[in-house]
């Protein structure tokens, strides 16, 4: 049986920002906002644009990279005092999770970590309004709230019928001043979402158009974003759309390997989530590759690269994926620090991702080892 949900209102298009009071007044009814952000979001200066078309409104910019668990608790707590009607999430990945985060614990009682898990919480938590400004997450379209629990290096997700945003406010010219190497890293990000998306167990004939487009979008802009985001207005758009398409698909699918592997390592050692995904991407799809030859060709057909056979065509895919990877310089896994000792570890991990078994070929521990030791070893 195939079931497909979306709550979440969406308002696409360059300058969609400026009417962010608007749509906060009149269609979401609401008036005292908690904004969550990041640091870099205010040095940009582009919480200034959104702030100023609200009276009421209290404005946290301490989310980090892999929002932690003892943030995400502090900003609620700010919250709880503040009683607001709206939580507006402004930034990448991490400002948006944190915000569904805050705008539960504006309704339940307790730490973020005692709503780890699937509807754990009592009460359904107050409407939140989420704005990207990545090209990569896809959480303003979809239910998952990723919290670092840092005492036990672990990414918790927080999840639920009522967590996905009640608006997505998605406007490709906050991608201006995104800089280079996150046009990168999270359009890579992006792509991982819409290729395991497809491959993944759980899609699904809808979630399948979502992907598909997302796929063509992204392959055929994120270069040329990257060369010139200013001033290409097209790839810039498409990119967001992809993004967000590619967000709608993997939340009703599921992502699978490569987002295990990130996922850990983004848990234990602060890299980011687009760059692990990145490096890790062509190295799943080779371990995938037995189980995985039909969707890769067909991924492969949907931007124009064919083969003499379905498997040509799905090992030309895994090679166009390295080149677009190196075409934006994304660093390989032996140049980030991470040690081999920890690999162990990173495996086990993996392994324990409640994505796991949704990944098209079955991984083990002993698999995710050896997807590490290739990785390091190319
Ligand atoms: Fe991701």
């Amino acid at each position: 049986m195939v079931r497909f949900y979306l709550p979440t209102k969406i308002v696409f298009g360059a300058g969609s920002i400026s009417k962010l009071g608007k749509i906060v007044e009149e269609e979401l009814k609401a008036s005292r906002v908690f904004l969550v952000t990041d640091k870099g979001i205010r040095e940009a200066g582009i919480d200034k644009a959104i702030v100023s078309q609200f009276k009421s409104i209290t404005v946290f910019d301490a989310i980090e990279p892999n929002p932690r668990h003892t943030t995400v608790n502090r900003a609620g707590s700010i919250a709880r005092k503040m009683r607001p009607d709206l939580i507006i999430g402004l930034g990448g990945g991490s400002s948006l999770d944190a915000a569904k985060a805050v705008a539960l614990l504006v309704t339940n009682k307790g730490s973020i970590e005692d709503y780890e898990g699937k509807h754990r919480y009592v009460f359904p938590p107050i409407p939140v309004l989420a704005v990207p400004t990545t090209c990569g997450t896809g959480s303003e379209v979809t239910w998952s709230s990723v919290i670092t629990h840092t005492e036990r290096n672990f990414k918790m997700s927080i999840k639920g019928p009522h967590t996905f945003p009640s608006a997505a406010v998605v406007d490709p010219d906050l991608l201006i001043t995104l800089p280079q190497s996150l046009i990168a890293s999270t359009g890579m990000d992006a792509l991982v979402h819409a290729v395991e998306a497809f491959s993944v167990k759980p899609s699904t004939f809808i979630t399948d158009l979502f992907a598909k487009e997302a796929v063509r979008l992204i392959f055929h802009h994120l270069e040329r974003a990257y060369k010139d985001i200013k001033g290409d207005k097209e790839a810039r758009e498409n990119l967001m759309k992809g993004s967000m398409l590619a967000g709608v698909a993997f939340g009703n699918s599921d992502v699978g390997a490569v987002h295990c592997i990130a996922e850990a390592v983004g848990a234990l050692y602060d890299i980011p989530h687009g760059v692990a995904n990145s490096i890790f991407l062509p190295y799943v799809m080779e371990f995938n590759l037995p189980e995985a030859e039909s969707s890769y060709a067909d991924i492969a057909g949907f931007i124009g690269i064919n083969g003499r056979s379905r498997r040509e065509a799905a090992e030309r895919l895994i090679k166009e994926v390295r080149n677009l990877s190196s075409g934006l310089n994304i660093p390989r896994f032996k140049d980030i620090g991470i040690e081999e000792s920890q690999f162990p570890l990173i495996a086990e991990k993996s392994y324990q991702n409640n994505s796991n078994p949704s990944n098209p070929r079955k991984a083990k521990v002993k698999d995710y080892l050896q997807i590490l030791n290739t990785a390091f070893s190319d």
